[in-house]
């Protein structure tokens, strides 16, 4: 285990693996069980099948705000669960959406890849209304990038200063805008830092990621959402009593600053952005990013490149309008919303987080 591995994700979702302990006690500490679900059940109902690869859609805060309603024999009707949600954070449910669209473009790439086709009505007009139905037919051709659903995960950590060659810059321009330019990147990594530097400053919005944290394998395993932490090192200090809320809250605690430094250095080390915007901002707009997101991500798995959102200057709370209007100046200068903006190069290999199973996720059964 390098350093890498140590650090402390408080904002966005992420997870912590210590440099300290032996590999088998590391081994022992791995939540399976909620790592279950990244080993699909081989479903005979084509629905369930592609479903339970769309469970491993990236979203934010792990939230996995999805739910499923079967409908006959051939379609599925997905709605947001409006339990699921980041009040602080994510005040409009824009980044939900951007979660439910990507969980959409992996239904359909899953269903793609056991040549059924999944044909999207999207339904998005009231927030508590379904967000989509599906109707699955045979006779698709399997799209390749189904084939890296599940290799991929968000690289939460440094990248070196490798940079992109100019090809595979270009193949990826049709999933995303690139930031190759250094010194508008260097402009990105201070937007970047100071946007999070806001975000845990901001109690009410600390709290919601302090809430949302899962530390070790016990509490990972009987809620596998959220931010999970599986150091060693702190799971005892819960299990002991000795890490509660007052301590994760107190950005001042020597422990909480060390990791916050780690989490800077690794925002620093970030060779190129990737960048998603949409020319308008409804519904239909954000499951667009979501699908689009999706296959950015696919893409980059497939040539071994990380990528890792970074959310906080897009966030629509007061305390963050500032940098919100500087991301936007900087790289939507024609008006248009930027709904990801993405940390983009070359890093160690990341790990799995963990899903609810598809089971939970479903409605009813037919
Ligand atoms: C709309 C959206 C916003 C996100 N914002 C952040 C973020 O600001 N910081 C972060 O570390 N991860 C962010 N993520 C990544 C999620 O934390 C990640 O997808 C989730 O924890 C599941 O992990 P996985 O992508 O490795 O499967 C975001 C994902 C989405 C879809």
């Amino acid at each position: 285990m390098t350093n890498r591995r140590k650090f402390l994700k408080i904002i966005g979702g992420g997870t912590i693996i210590a440099a300290a302990g032996a590999a088998g006690f590391m081994a022992t500490r791995t939540p399976q069980k909620a790592l279950a679900p990244w080993q699909p059940i081989p479903y005979e109902d084509p629905r369930k099948a592609a479903l339970s690869y769309a469970i491993l859609a990236p979203n934010p805060h792990n939230r996995q705000p999805w739910l499923i309603e079967l409908i006959d024999e051939d379609r599925a009707r997905i709605h947001r669960d409006t339990e699921r949600e980041l009040p602080e954070t994510d005040p409009n449910h824009r980044q939900l959406y951007i979660g439910l669209g990507a969980f959409l473009e992996t239904m359909v790439l899953a269903a793609s890849a056991q040549g059924f086709n999944a044909k999207l009505t999207l339904l998005p007009e009231g927030d508590e209304g379904p967000v989509a139905d599906a109707s699955f037919e045979a006779g698709a051709k399997a799209d390749p990038l189904a084939a890296h659903i599940l290799n991929r995960h968000s690289n939460k950590e440094p990248y070196s200063d490798r940079r992109l060659q100019p090809s595979e810059a270009s193949a990826l321009n049709d999933y995303a805008s690139l930031v190759l330019d250094e010194a508008k990147v260097a402009r990105i990594r201070e937007l970047t830092k100071r946007a999070f530097e806001i975000e845990v400053k901001t109690p009410r919005t600390l709290k919601e990621s302090v809430d949302l944290m899962r530390i070790g394998k016990a509490e990972i395993n009987s809620n596998p959402d959220g931010i999970e932490l599986r150091d060693p090192m702190l799971e005892a200090l819960r299990l002991t009593g000795l890490l509660g809320q007052d301590t994760l809250m107190n950005i001042d605690h020597p422990g909480n600053k060390a990791q916050l430094r780690d989490y800077y250095a690794m925002l620093d080390a970030t060779p190129h952005y990737a960048v998603i915007t949409t020319r308008t901002n409804n519904r239909r707009d954000q499951l667009d990013a979501g699908r689009q997101l999706m296959r950015l991500y696919l893409k980059t798995t497939e040539m071994g490149v990380g990528v890792h959102p970074v959310s906080q200057a897009l966030q629509e709370y007061p305390e963050m309008a500032g940098e919100y209007a500087l991301a936007h100046e900087l790289l939507a200068p024609q008006g248009h919303t930027v709904q990801m903006l993405l940390r983009l190069g070359y890093g160690p290999e990341p790990i799995p987080t963990p899903r609810w199973p598809l089971e939970t996720r479903l409605l009813n059964e037919v």
